[in-house]
């Protein structure tokens, strides 16, 4: 592994970025690492080398904030090479009980955050003609469960944002790939990190089912943080790193489903499509 990689992980103070920065910092890596509160993150890392290390306080919603972090992580390693846009958290509840605030903070953090940072990162990685984007998705963005119509478009637009990004930048020698986890063991089902709005409508089953199901998951979800951050390591040593890498057997089995499920409507209704052409 070539451990002389700066890395750059926002949303390190605990769960998967937290074990992913905790291992590179082991491997020898040089790490740049994002927090909304850089005393907790400190504190989480626990004792380490400063000299590889800089915890970062950032407001992701803040594009100055997101600015000033980048400088400072090239003031303090020269260059950046692998960016892991890992910050976001979940939101469940039906459509119309969550405000259009909460939906736009939660697309500030899930998407805009993302967004910016890999604006003001990619004129340093093409100034280098390389880096690595590693933007965390999930597979909600991909196969929805009821009860997550808000956060699953968070991650589709991640998704979306991934695969075009990666053909803009390919000639810089810039690669993209967008990590879409099932259940992982981390804060993610938590009451601090998720977002729940009760639903006090009459009805809507499948979304009160699917949250009852998901928070008794919570310390229970098959996804291995530590596998996961090795294979985040793993992907920056590949030549052809995937476009979309699903991680988790649920992940696997949700997205394969819905695959089949859609080549064959594809195929169903393809006169259709075709034939809204101009004849
Ligand atoms: N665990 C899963 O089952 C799962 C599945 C699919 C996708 N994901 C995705 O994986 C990523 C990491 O999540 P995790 O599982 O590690 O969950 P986590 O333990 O809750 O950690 C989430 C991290 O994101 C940051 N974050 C959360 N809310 C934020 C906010 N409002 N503003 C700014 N930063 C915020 C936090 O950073 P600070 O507190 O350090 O600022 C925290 O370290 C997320 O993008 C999540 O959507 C997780």
């Amino acid at each position: 592994m070539n451990t002389s990689k700066v890395w750059y992980v926002t949303g390190a103070s605990q769960g998967l970025g937290l074990t992913l920065i905790k291992k590179l910092l082991d491997s020898g890596y040089r790490v740049a690492a994002t927090s909304r509160d850089a005393h907790t993150l400190s504190h989480a890392v626990g004792l380490i080398d400063s000299d590889r290390f800089l915890p970062l306080a950032v407001d992701l919603t803040n594009e100055d904030c997101i600015d000033e972090s980048i400088r400072q992580t090239l003031a303090a390693f020269g260059r950046i090479d692998v960016v892991v846009n890992n910050a976001g958290y979940g939101m469940a509840g039906t459509v119309e009980e969550i405000t259009e605030q909460e939906i736009r903070n939660i697309f500030n953090v899930n998407v805009f955050a993302t967004v910016n940072v890999v604006k003001r990162v990619l004129p340093v990685m093409r100034s280098q003609l390389s880096g690595y984007i590693i933007n965390v998705g999930s597979v909600a963005g991909f196969v929805g469960a009821p009860g997550w119509s808000v956060y699953s478009a968070t991650k589709a637009a991640v998704a979306a944002f991934s695969e075009v990004i990666a053909l803009d930048v390919k000639g810089f020698g810039i690669k993209v790939t967008v990590v879409e986890p099932s259940g992982f063991r981390t804060g993610f089902l938590t009451e601090s990190s998720l977002a729940i709005i009760t639903s006090k409508i009459e009805g809507y089953e499948a979304v009160k089912n699917t949250q009852d199901r998901y928070l008794s998951a919570n310390g229970q979800q098959p996804g291995n943080p530590g596998r996961a951050a090795e294979i985040f390591m793993e992907l920056t040593e590949s030549q052809d790193p995937p476009m979309h890498l699903f991680l988790g057997n649920d992940a696997y089995n949700r997205a394969s489903g819905k695959l089949t499920d859609m080549a064959a409507e594809l195929e169903q209704w393809k006169a259709t499509t075709i034939g809204a052409d101009f004849k």
